[in-house]
């Protein structure tokens, strides 16, 4: 299934979402407006989005409470990015500068701030308290995984185990607030409502390693970032983790992390990842959380909706940006 024939069954509220989010771009104060215009045109790959619209979409359901809460986790995850571009020292983000690059750390932070209560308005508007916990659950958790990322950065003896935590945390905590809030505002049945929340779990961790491994084998232009941006951060995701593991003598990434001259080490290591067989091992971890993903999809009856997110989990995993 392509992209868009994915997004098929939702487009309708899909553009409802994006329509929500340019509103929000019209506000009293052409500075703040010029930035949200700035963070609000670059146009993602709106999964989570669809995540949401997807999982409300096995009982019948008022869907503009879907659309409102979609939005809501759209609006999100872009705070989440301005922030993270701040705290990375990105110059970057979808191939456009970051915000903390052209209007300098302090407006980003505030920036990233006024979106995240735009996103909270959102989520509280839908009326739904259990949407509402989840929402602030998840942001405290995202905080964690965030603040997990800081703490372990340059840290060659991590193991896989406190890597797959942090992605949990950073990244698939949000995947399944997408899932969940759906399922709820759908009024689906508990189990239906865990099965998505799992669906939305496993997925956002297929999601994140596939993210980890094209940081090492995508392009500058595809990614719209510099190739081996990770490890030059100091983040040691599961490609080097795996290395590290198989090959504990194999000093590569160790150099990339202590120095001296990482720049040149960093580029050894990314030729060293490349070559040494753990993409496709990260790759053989990334489709173990696709079928676990799939395998919660057998709990939800057979509809163009369940189609979408099987289309969903083989998109995650073959894309290369
Ligand atoms: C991108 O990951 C970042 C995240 C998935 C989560 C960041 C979360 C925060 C900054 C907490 C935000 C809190 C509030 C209140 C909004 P990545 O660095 O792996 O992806 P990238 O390579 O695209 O930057
Ligand atoms: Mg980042």
């Amino acid at each position: 299934m392509s992209s868009p024939a994915i997004y098929d069954p939702i487009a309708a509220e899909l553009d409802l979402v994006i329509e929500r989010l340019r509103e929000l771009a019209r506000v009293d104060f052409p500075w703040l407006g010029q930035m949200l215009e700035h963070v609000l045109r670059q146009r993602g790959k709106q999964i989570r989005p669809a995540l949401c619209l997807l999982a409300a979409r096995f009982h019948p359901c008022d869907m503009r409470q879907v659309v409102t809460m979609a939005a809501a986790a759209e609006l999100l995850h872009t705070a989440t990015l301005v922030h993270d571009d701040t705290v990375d020292k990105s110059a970057l983000r979808r191939g456009d500068p970051t915000v903390h690059s052209l209007w300098g750390d302090s407006t980003a932070i505030l920036l990233g701030d006024y979106l995240f209560a735009n996103s909270a308005d959102l989520c509280t508007s839908t009326g739904n308290l259990r949407c509402v916990h989840l929402f602030a659950y998840t942001v405290m958790t995202l905080c964690k995984g965030e603040l997990n990322e800081l703490f372990s950065a340059f840290d060659v003896k991590q193991t896989r185990e406190h890597y797959l935590q942090r992605i949990e945390r950073k990244t698939a905590s949000l995947f399944a607030m997408a899932t969940e809030s759906g399922a709820l505002l759908s009024n689906a049945p508990e189990a239906e409502v865990e099965a998505l929340r799992r669906f939305g779990h496993h997925l956002g961790l297929a999601f994140q390693i596939v993210d980890d491994i094209l940081d090492y084998m995508g392009t500058e232009e595809d990614l719209g970032k510099p190739v081996g941006n990770d490890l030059l951060q100091g983040t040691v995701t599961l490609p080097a983790i795996l290395l590290l593991e198989r090959e504990p003598s194999d000093t590569t990434v160790r150099r990339a992390c202590e120095g001296p001259d990482r720049e040149a080490a960093v580029r050894e290591a990314v030729e060293r990842i490349r070559s040494s067989g753990m993409i496709e091992e990260a790759y053989a971890v990334a489709r173990g959380f696709a079928d676990a993903a799939l395998a919660e999809l057998k709990h939800l009856p057979s509809s163009p909706a369940q189609a979408s997110l099987r289309g969903l989990v083989d998109y995650v995993l073959s894309r290369s940006r």
